[in-house]
């Protein structure tokens, strides 16, 4: 009887040991969420400030750089400042 206990406590302590440990979840990844103003931001990004060059990504260039290219590209790709501003926020949102 006692050498019963024993096998089950030591077949308790073999299994317990051998459970999967609990992993800690992946500490998401962080993923920026546009929000749907951005996401109008990007849409006329693409579609506006592709036509003569390639995309040129957001991270090509620190806010300060952006500014002034910004100014000029306006006046190049013909959008009116609310577009202007759609934009800005888009690629500022993504440095
Ligand atoms: C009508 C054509 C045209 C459109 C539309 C246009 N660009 Fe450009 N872009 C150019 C030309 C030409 C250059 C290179 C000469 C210059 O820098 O002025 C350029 C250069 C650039 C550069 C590189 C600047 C540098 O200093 O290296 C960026 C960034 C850029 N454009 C962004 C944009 C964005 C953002 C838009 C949309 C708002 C846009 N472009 C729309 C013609 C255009």
């Amino acid at each position: 009887m006692k050498i019963r206990i024993i096998a089950v406590a030591i077949l308790g302590i073999f299994l317990y040991s051998c459970s999967p440990k609990v992993i800690a979840p992946v500490t998401e990844v962080k993923k920026v969420e546009l929000t749907p103003e951005l996401a109008a931001g990007r849409t006329l990004y693409e579609n506006n400030c592709a036509k003569c060059h390639k995309l040129y990504s957001p991270t090509n260039f620190s806010e300060q750089d952006w500014k002034p290219i910004l100014v000029r590209m306006q006046k190049k790709a013909r959008l009116d400042d609310a577009q202007m501003v759609e934009i800005s926020n888009y690629i500022y949102s993504q440095l």
